[in-house]
């Protein structure tokens, strides 16, 4: 198995004797994202205002294209935003207020968007249908439970099982699908764990993701992808960054710019971006690529599977399926797991509980798993 650990030195010099099954959740910064971090200290003491210009004409344009090669994508066009949630209302608020008034969505979606969709059907804003499935389900059955709504969303990987849906059955069930349905998809748990290729998925559904799992660069960097052939939407909620490229024109109707831009909320912390650019170019120096830290994962996980496991679990694993990167483990109750999480915590083996689950992540600085960790 491949060594990764010497790139998180710092972050690790803190956790020494320390099992880190965490990286699922707070992913940690290798050494390059304080490198970033240092350099938007340097940019707003050396650059005050002029600093948006070299983040919009270096910075912005270095992360679009990392993420776009991430996801095979055959464009750069996206929006960033401190957090998915943030990007999130924004869309389901244009939709509602262009007529949306139903959503197809599941019960393993993660608490935000769970909680505001919630929130949406208590306002009587919207009618949800909630799809339940279990871990034992076929990607292809998961799928067939949603469509007929106005809106659908779902995570292509879901943060309480770490069921992962192929993209070519995702491709498979759209063609299904009427025009007339906003797909949208929460790829948090699946990007940056694996070399995606969703520029056709992307002709027609919105994609949300963000930085401080996988992508190893702390919070603030959430962003939106709209279609490729969806509608141009004027968003309701709208911020003066929408605004940047009209603004010496100084519009005195609304405006909205082209492409995925006119999502642009208001004046946010750019250092994510920062750590992000650094990060990312860091392991492309390095000749590292997302599959090496698939195939990392990969290897963790068939180890987990073999050795001696928790009493009174259920390991949620099929290695002929595709997973993310954390495996979880379904006890009777919410209170055996976060009993079971402090248990760990206590012998230093760091690891997080969803309800009766019990998380473990397998980032690429997990390098040996003993067989009595349980
Ligand atoms: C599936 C999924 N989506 C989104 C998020 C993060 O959302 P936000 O950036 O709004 O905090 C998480 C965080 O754990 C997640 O698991």
């Amino acid at each position: 198995m491949k060594d990764y650990r010497h790139y998180f030195s710092r972050s690790l010099s803190h956790f020494k004797d320390y099992l880190l099954f965490q990286g699922h959740s707070h992913h940690l910064w290798p050494d390059a994202g304080f490198a970033g971090h240092e350099m938007a200290a340097h940019l707003a003491a050396t650059q005050a205002d002029l600093k948006w210009q070299t983040l919009y004409q270096d910075i912005i344009p270095k992360a679009k294209s990392i993420i776009s090669s991430q996801l095979g994508l055959s464009h750069q066009d996206m929006v960033f935003a401190p957090n998915t949630h943030e990007l999130l209302t924004r869309l389901m608020e244009t939709l509602m207020h262009r007529g949306a008034k139903t959503l197809c969505t599941t019960t393993s979606e993660f608490y935000s968007a769970r909680r505001q969709f919630q929130s949406y059907q208590t306002a009587g804003l919207l009618k949800v249908n909630w799809q339940k499935h279990e871990f034992t389900d076929s990607a292809e059955q998961i799928l067939e439970n949603l469509g007929a709504a106005d809106i659908v969303f779902f995570s292509q990987c879901f943060f309480d099982n770490a069921r992962f849906l192929p993209t070519e059955e995702i491709e498979k069930w759209l063609a299904k699908i009427p025009s007339s349905t906003t797909v949208i998809i929460d790829l948090y748990h699946s990007y940056a764990t694996r070399q995606l290729k969703l520029d056709q998925i992307n002709q027609r559904c919105y994609l949300l993701a963000g930085s401080y799992k996988y992508a190893m660069a702390g919070e603030g960097v959430g962003f939106l992808i709209p279609p490729q052939q969806g509608p141009d939407l004027n968003p309701i909620n709208t911020g003066w960054f929408a605004q940047f490229e009209l603004l010496e024109n100084n519009p005195k109707t609304l405006q909205y710019p082209q492409g995925a831009q006119r999502f642009s909320g208001a004046t946010y912390d750019p250092s994510g971006l920062c750590r992000f650019v650094k990060v990312w170019q860091m392991w492309q120096d390095e000749k590292i690529t997302l599959n090496d830290f698939h195939q990392h994962a990969i290897e963790l996980q068939k180890k987990l599977s073999t050795i001696t496991q928790p009493q009174g679990a259920k390991l949620l694993y099929h290695p002929e399926q595709e997973h993310g990167h954390f495996l979880c483990w379904q006890f009777q109750t919410r209170q055996q797991a976060s009993e079971y999480q402090q248990k760990l915590l206590d012998r230093k083996i760091l690891c997080d509980s969803r309800e009766n689950y019990l998380r473990l992540g397998q980032a690429p600085y997990l390098h040996s798993i003993p067989q009595d960790l349980f």
